[in-house]
């Protein structure tokens, strides 16, 4: 009788283990990591009030660390893990710094289970679940896909000093010349991440996509002539940004600041700057600010995506569970992608309206379907962490020799330490 009553017990626990995270009722509190904190902060605000209207049981901590593309963001968020203090969830690229970072090392759950019962194997494009696989599981969701690489400009500064937006980098050389004799600076750049955000343009341009995928598949490696004529015009183009003056103390606003204002004619930045230029300072797309290809990229298309994940360890399952239910819906990739200037990860959320997005946006989102898609490194989708964070040296080695095989041999020395570029 004993054992009788012994077995129901587990077999009724059995029962409350299955009541997954996914059928609880959240309450508690959440706390949601990232770096969109001040002027990068509306869109995900946006998404957490709808968050909380539908969740009014969850005390949400909206816990950020200031720092763009998650520069200071990132160590913090190590020594948490590391220290087995997990978030909730967290902001964290898709690609190599989602699976070669933290999902190798066993920090994440496997959301298979999620995507199953969303119905999101439909919802997202094949090959944006497939930067979020690694070995058969699935192990975050994202909220958008940002593009990299776009050249901005304030279409009247142009008029102004009579100049066209470069197709070409020899183009661009040209339009360079013009605008220093006007005492303008061409090119604005801001601290260290820019610069890598730069070179992954300069790269594209340089040597077409194809061969772009090849650095980071093994495939082309980083001393090849390629490569090197690759620093060589990232070197060209630095000469016309203001990289011995100010740039090392200047955010992504501030440079794009520079850019408003008639400082610099030309800022490459991700279209986070489209979410900055509209939501922040009100400027209209086309007529306000501009934007085009980097020379020699057209038609291609720089991706990276934005993603929130379940850490091993979290201490509120249910309620990071239905935050990601909310993220990966219609309804929260439309509250959070048309004041960030992203466009929606979901292949349906701009058609169910596309009234709430803008003209950058729509471009953008067009462009996503047609164009070939590469990925940038600075923001995670085609090296890990480890890499991404060593480039930085690469860059300031080559700052300081000024030696293209220079650069190109550590940049090659860091692939092989850090197991990057296919190594
Ligand atoms: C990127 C991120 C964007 C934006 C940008 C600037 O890495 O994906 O959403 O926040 O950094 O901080």
């Amino acid at each position: 009788m004993k054992l009788r009553i012994a077995l129901v017990a587990i077999l009724m626990l059995g029962l409350v283990g299955a009541l997954t995270a996914q059928d609880a009722k959240p309450s508690g509190g959440l706390e949601i990591y990232s770096w969109w904190s001040g002027d990068e902060g509306p869109a995900l605000e946006a998404l957490i009030a709808l968050y909380s209207s539908e969740y009014p049981d969850v005390r949400v901590d909206n816990a950020t660390v200031t720092g763009g593309a998650g520069v200071n963001f990132k160590a913090v968020l190590k020594t948490r893990m590391l220290g087995g203090d997990p978030p909730d969830t967290f902001q964290v690229h898709a690609g190599q710094e989602l699976t070669g970072t933290w999902v190798v090392a066993n920090r994440m759950e496997d959301l298979t289970d999620l995507y199953k019962s969303e119905g999101w194997f439909e919802a997202f494009p094949k090959g944006l679940i497939e930067q979020l696989t690694y070995k058969g599981g699935i192990y975050s969701v994202a909220v958008n896909i940002h593009r990299a690489g776009v050249m901005w400009y304030i279409p009247d500064n142009l008029k102004k000093w009579d100049i066209q937006v470069p197709t070409t980098l020899d183009e661009f050389y040209t339009t360079c010349a013009a605008l220093k004799t006007k005492g303008v600076t061409p090119l604005v750049v801001g601290e260290a991440w820019t610069l890598i955000h730069l070179w992954e343009t300069v790269a594209l341009s340089v040597l077409g996509p194809d061969k772009y995928d090849a650095v980071w598949t093994g495939e082309l490696s980083p001393t090849s002539d390629e490569m090197v004529a690759v620093w060589d015009a990232y070197g060209k183009v630095l000469d016309c940004t203001n990289i011995n003056e100010d740039a090392v103390g200047l955010t992504w606003q501030q440079a794009t600041d520079a850019v408003v204002s008639g400082k610099a004619a030309f800022n490459v930045m991700g279209d986070w700057a489209a979410g900055y230029m509209s939501t922040t300072l009100g400027l209209e797309p086309k007529t306000g600010f501009g934007w085009a290809d980097f020379p020699g990229t057209k038609g291609v298309f720089m991706w990276l995506s934005d993603t929130f994940g379940l850490p091993v360890g979290a201490p509120n399952p249910v309620a990071t569970t239905a935050w990601l239910k909310l993220l990966g819906s219609v309804e929260g990739q439309n509250a959070f992608n048309p004041k960030k200037g992203s466009i929606p990860a979901r292949i349906d959320a701009v058609d169910a309206d596309p009234s709430l997005y803008n003209a950058y946006s729509l471009s953008a989102a067009a462009e996503w379907k047609v164009d070939r898609l590469v990925g940038s490194l600075v923001h995670g989708v085609v090296a890990n962490e480890r890499f991404t964070g060593d480039f930085n040296d690469v860059i300031q080695i080559y700052l300081e020799s000024r030696s293209s095989t220079a650069a190109a041999s550590a940049m090659q020395a860091f692939c092989a330490q850090d197991g990057a570029c296919g190594m």
